[in-house]
């Protein structure tokens, strides 16, 4: 991929023609919310503002995803030439990729990334400055409020929404926020246009996508794979023979036990994900792995809202209490009602989705909880 070529011929396109082309991809933000990435640069070109940033989100903390860092460390190119794309776009002359603390060895490569870019931007006559900010090691900076609560030097909570990024981004001003995949997903498109790129994947879930495959496999690593698979078809791609269940979209995600593998679609008309996919056993105890993610959720919730900073340390006490039989069996039915409450009354997407893994393992295995 020329890159400096695709940013030519974008410019002969045009910026609205371009715009079109990303929203007819169907092209949906890798980062696991899955915007549509041209409607949201779409709004940030036509939010009237001097002042617009393009920032990337590089902090990959969800347990069991590391493509992005794959990415970065393969073809970090591609990532700021999509967000010097973005930024010729929507109109913004400044930018950020905001790195995972654990990623600082990813800064040499990045930054000669930009140096190279830089001198064909000039070329080009486009003014766009990236820099490169760095996480601190919280997972909640993830989201994309709490990560420009970061950058601004705040500490990193999530905000309202609305006001939405597009809006009111960083410093107050629109700002695009996508995914790392997502910048190098806009340079595909621009590479081999928007029907090339549907030929892949399904209605509601275009194209293809890093998965980060780990746990109990015949092959782990980082693989490019068509969106819409079934999960039984993964399984036999990446299982060992014997897999009892497939976390998919890391410990924010579902866990999906054999039986409903051949029914389980992994794209948004089924299980959508930002990429982990996490392969356990039949060695593997579920109680295990859930009192891993609700010790995760209960250290790593930012405490801001009472659902999230109770609700997670109630689970957490809750399947322990029901495990050693200090409570009834019948306690993890009002643990379920909790985590429901969660879903509904917690003010971001950490504490909304802690229920995800909760209620699928404990549907799914209660018999390995209260045995
Ligand atoms: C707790 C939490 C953590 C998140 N962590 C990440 C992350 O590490 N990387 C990421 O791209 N998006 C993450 N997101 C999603 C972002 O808020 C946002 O939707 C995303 O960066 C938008 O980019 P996209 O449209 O390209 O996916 C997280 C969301 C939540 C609620
Ligand atoms: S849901 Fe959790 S992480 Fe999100 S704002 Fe509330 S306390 Fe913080």
């Amino acid at each position: 991929m020329d890159c400096n070529s695709l940013m030519r011929n974008v410019m002969k396109m045009g910026k609205d023609e371009f715009v079109q082309v990303l929203l007819d991809s169907g092209l949906k933000g890798r980062g696991g919310a899955g915007f549509p990435t041209g409607l949201k640069w779409k709004i940030v070109k036509e939010t009237k503002s001097d002042i617009k940033y393009v920032i990337c989100n590089a902090d990959e903390g969800e347990p069991g995803t590391f493509k992005d860092r794959e990415i970065l460390d393969k073809s970090c190119d591609k990532v700021v030439w999509g967000m010097a794309l973005a930024a010729y776009i929507v109109g913004a002359k400044e930018g950020y990729v905001y790195l995972r603390a654990e990623y600082k060895f990813l800064t040499t490569k990045l930054r000669i990334a930009i140096d190279n870019m830089d001198n064909h931007l000039r070329s080009l006559g486009i003014n766009f400055k990236l820099n490169i900010a760095f996480g601190s090691g919280a997972y909640i900076c993830g989201e994309e409020t709490a990560l420009l609560q970061s950058m601004e030097g705040y500490r990193g909570e999530p905000t309202n929404k609305p006001p939405y990024p597009v809006n009111f981004g960083y410093l107050g001003k629109p700002t695009v926020v996508n995914n790392v995949e997502t910048f190098v997903n806009a340079m595909i498109i621009a590479d081999i246009g928007s029907v090339e790129y549907k030929k892949l994947g399904t209605k509601a879930s275009q194209g293809s996508k890093l998965f980060s495959v780990s746990g109990d496999c015949c092959k782990e690593g980082v693989f490019e794979l068509e969106m819409g698979m079934t999960l039984q078809a993964f399984v036999d791609e990446f299982g060992d023979g014997d897999t009892k269940a497939v976390q998919v979209g890391g410990a924010s995600g579902f866990c999906v036990p054999r039986k409903e593998f051949s029914k389980t679609i992994i794209g948004y008309e089924g299980i959508p994900t930002g990429g982990s996919m996490k392969v356990f056993n039949s060695s593997r105890s579920m109680y295990n792995i859930l009192e891993n993610y609700l010790t995760f959720f209960e250290e790593e919730s930012c405490g801001q809202c009472t659902p999230c900073r109770v609700g997670t340390q109630q689970l957490l006490k809750g399947v322990r209490a029901v495990k050693r039989k200090e409570k009834p069996k019948s306690y993890l039915d009002e643990l379920l009602k909790l985590a429901d409450t969660m879903k509904y009354a917690s003010k971001c997407g950490l504490g909304k989705s802690v229920g995800n893994a909760f209620k699928s393992i404990i549907e799914n295995f209660r018999e390995e909880i209260v045995y």
